[in-house]
């Protein structure tokens, strides 16, 4: 590499040709300091690049001009210049090669200018670039390719931005990056190669964007990743099958990113953790955190945390690994204020497991006595948290601190949401009206929050729900109406709700599931149905969606047909219904994408290979409790499967599952899978039944036995091996 660049600088050297000579006049407006061989040209409205610039010059500072345009080669008689400063330019384009020339230039800030497009080969060129500023533009996309030719840039700051997504391969020609800045962009989505390429990468700033879900997969080619900032996110929760695995990182940042839960093990595959920081998100409670061993700082400050029994583990797993743990209680209204921290295991109490103790009240809790709150209800200016929940409420209250961002209403009595029903609250993110009989929201009745993020109208009595009901609330991005009444899909709602990502229709009364009724919700990802009465899917486009989830209801086949239309299906759950068996490719129109299955308790009594033709390369679980399987064809192919869930099937441990012992033995797969025959090898563990397996190995004299999990085989016997699995279950594939 250095070779090559000395021989670039010195034949652009030898060939700085004087045609557009440079003097060694400093320009009119300028001030020129010959020993630091600076030149300031601040707050001119220059509209052109000042032609006559001392050839020496390293420092050129054109800050507050009104360029507009950059040109090719627009400053190359400059071949010394180490920094470039054009801020605040009103640059509305760089054309190609502008900085062509430059093979000196380290630091070009092209910050708070009004650049949408950087066309490619925009910044070819400086070469030994080390810092690019690109803050504060109006760059809607990246092209791959743009930083192609700045093999030693270690900062490039895309901050204030208004990026939407990151195509695969965007960095692309970065391999020293240390500092990615993408802070306050509006970024959704990141290509799942986006990211490749940057194997230096030290820090990420992803902060403030509107990414739903962790961008794991994006992730997780930055082996060295140390310092990932994700806050402000509108993450609802980290789970463990889309965790994070990035094995250096240290500093974790998700503050004010509306978490309602983190998993246990959402965390456990980033060893080295240092420093969690989830402040100011919507937590009442958190597990403690697997396989965090380094973890010294969790800071859980501005989460609505309930100090009761369930906070024990918390604070007794902080104490024992000396994790400084910083966050207020919430609940109850005794402990309100009180660091978890600081509480004693007894102080955790629930009621009816002790009760409160009644007498102790620990002093100091602070009273919310700045804001209204409604007679019945509590509502905390610490968490922005009201709440009137089980009060026999008939009538909604009004009068809520205007600054409330969840408001807690379940269990109540109102059976009617009236319109403008909840008015002054302009900064609402989440409204639970859960178990309140409600069998009709009026129209408007949502009108005023602007805000709104979640809604849960769960467990009511509604069948149906207009369109002008849900006029209003442009942000929603999750609707609960599980366990209500709803015969069809209410569609009309959909076309009301252009941010919808996720819908609940759980435990209804559907019977027909018509995915052209989602035509109106272009950005659902999630659509749950699960425990209805469905027994037809139809077709129609959902072009993002990831999850369906169609269990517990009455389909007698898999609706293949109806899966044509889902071209990014990552997830399909049709566990609880009656398949009784799998046709041909059944899976096959989303075969592509899909990557968890499940098809537990759906009286299968067998698996042909060519049921799950084509979804090899992607596969990652299936889940096939409870079903009446046998066997399972050999699934070597499947490369990406992690997970293989077969409890509570009448397996028969013979040679055919030969390859199913070897993958979970050899990978260690998790998911259970017990022998029930022979009666030689009944309840034994197929992952562990080793005699009966050894005995089918014995009749395949090439493969020493020895080697069978011994990671250390050589390339021959791996061969060798690979030879005699095949050879040794003939119409097994
Ligand atoms: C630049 O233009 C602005 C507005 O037209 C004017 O107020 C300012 O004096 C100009 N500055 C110079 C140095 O000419
Ligand atoms: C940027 O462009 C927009 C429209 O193209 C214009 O209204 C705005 O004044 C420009 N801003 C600057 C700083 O030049
Ligand atoms: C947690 O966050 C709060 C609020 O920002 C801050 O005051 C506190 O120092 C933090 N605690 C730790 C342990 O970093
Ligand atoms: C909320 O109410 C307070 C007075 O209680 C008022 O000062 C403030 O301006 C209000 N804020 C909004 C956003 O309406
Ligand atoms: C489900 O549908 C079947 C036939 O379509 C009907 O007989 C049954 O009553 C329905 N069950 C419920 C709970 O609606």
């Amino acid at each position: 590499m250095w070779n090559y660049l000395t021989l670039l600088l010195l034949s652009a050297l030898l060939q700085a040709s004087p045609e557009r000579e440079a003097t060694h006049h400093c320009p009119q407006v300028c001030i020129c300091n010959s020993v630091k061989k600076s030149v300031l040209c601040q707050n001119q409205n220059l509209t052109k690049v000042p032609a006559s610039a001392p050839q020496l010059t390293q420092k050129l500072d054109l800050r507050g001009n009104a360029f507009e345009v950059l040109p090719a080669r627009a400053f190359q008689p400059l071949l010394y210049l180490t920094h470039l400063d054009l801020q605040a330019c009103q640059l509305r384009q760089v054309h190609k090669g502008a900085f062509q020339g430059l093979l000196l230039l380290s630091y070009l800030n092209l910050a708070s200018n009004n650049l949408s497009v950087l066309p490619r080969g925009a910044l070819d060129g400086p070469i030994l670039l080390r810092q690019l500023v690109l803050e504060n533009n109006r760059l809607k996309e990246i092209q791959p390719g743009t930083f192609g030719q700045l093999p030693f840039l270690s900062l490039l700051n895309l901050a204030h931005n208004s990026l939407e997504s990151l195509p695969d391969g965007a960095f692309q020609g970065l391999p020293r990056a240390w500092w990615l800045r993408l802070s306050h962009n509006g970024l959704r989505e990141l290509a799942p190669e986006s990211l490749v390429g940057l194997a230096r990468l030290r820090r990420l700033s992803l902060d403030h964007n509107e990414l739903e879900a962790l961008p794991w997969e994006a992730l997780a080619p930055l082996r060295g990743l140390v310092h990932l900032d994700l806050g402000h996110n509108p993450l609802n929760s980290l789970a463990e099958q889309e965790g994070l695995a990035l094995p250096e990182l240290r500093y974790l940042t998700l503050d004010g990113a509306s978490l309602q839960g983190v998993r246990p093990a959402a965390l456990s595959r980033c060893p080295r953790l240092y420093t969690v920081d989830l402040r100011d998100n919507q937590l009442e409670t958190l597990p403690p955190l697997q396989g965090l061993d380094r973890l010294h700082k969790l800071n859980l400050s501005g989460n609505p945390l309930r100090c009761d029994c369930a906070a024990r583990p918390l604070r007794d797993w902080a104490i024992r690994n000396w994790v400084t743990l910083d966050g207020l209680c919430r609940e109850p209204s005794l402990l309100r204020g009180q660091r978890l921290a600081w509480l004693r295991e007894e102080d955790l109490r629930c009621q009816g497991l002790g009760g409160l103790g009644g007498t102790r009240g620990p002093p100091g809790a602070p009273k919310d006595t700045a804001q209204p709150c409604p007679l019945a209800c509590t509502c905390s200016s610490l968490s922005r948290h009201s709440s009137c929940e089980n009060k026999g409420l008939m009538l909604i209250p009004s009068r809520f601190p205007n600054d409330t961002r969840l408001l807690d209403l379940n269990w109540n009595k109102f059976t009617s949401v009236p319109r403008f029903a909840f008015r002054r609250l302009g900064r609402l993110v989440s409204l639970h009206l859960q178990h309140c009989q409600v069998a009709r929201v009026a129209p408007g009745a949502l009108s005023g929050l602007g805000q709104l993020v979640y809604l849960y109208l769960s467990d009511n009595r509604l069948s149906e729900l207009s369109a002008a009901a849900l006029q209003g609330v442009p942000r929603l991005r999750y609707l609960y109406l599980d366990g209500n009444r709803f015969t069809r899909v209410p569609r009309a709602v959909l076309w009301a709700l252009p941010s919808l990502v996720g819908l609940h229709l759980e435990r209804n009364a559907l019977h027909h599931l018509a995915l052209s009724d989602f035509a109106g919700a272009p950005s659902l990802r999630w659509l749950h149905v699960n425990g209805n009465n469905i027994s037809r899917v139809t077709p129609g486009p959902a072009p993002r969606l990831e999850g369906l989830y169609l269990g517990g209801n009455r389909l007698g086949a898999v609706p293949t047909g109806a899966l044509g239309g889902l071209p990014a299906l990552r997830e399909l759950e049709l566990s609880g219904n009656p398949l009784a068996a799998l046709q041909e490719g059944a899976f096959l129109p989303v075969a592509r994408t899909l990557q968890h299955l499940h098809l537990s308790g759906t009286q299968l009594r067998q698996i042909s290979p060519e049921a799950l033709a084509g979804l090899e390369p992607g596969l990652r679980s299936l889940y096939l409790e409870e079903n009446q399987l046998q066997t399972l064809p050999a699934m070597e192919a499947f490369s990406q499967l992690e997970v293989v869930d077969l409890g509570e099937n009448p397996l028969h441990c013979d040679c055919q599952l030969l390859p199913l012992h070897r993958r979970l033995a050899g990978q260690n797969l998790p998911g259970e899978a017990t022998c029930e025959s022979p009666p030689s090898a009944q309840g034994q563990k197929v992952k562990e039944a080793a005699a009966v397996f050894e005995a089918c190995l014995e009749k395949e004299p090439l493969d020493p036995p020895a080697s069978r999990q011994d990671v250390t085989e050589t390339p021959g016997q791996r061969s060798q091996r690979a030879a005699a699995g095949a050879g040794g279950q003939p119409g097994l594939s």
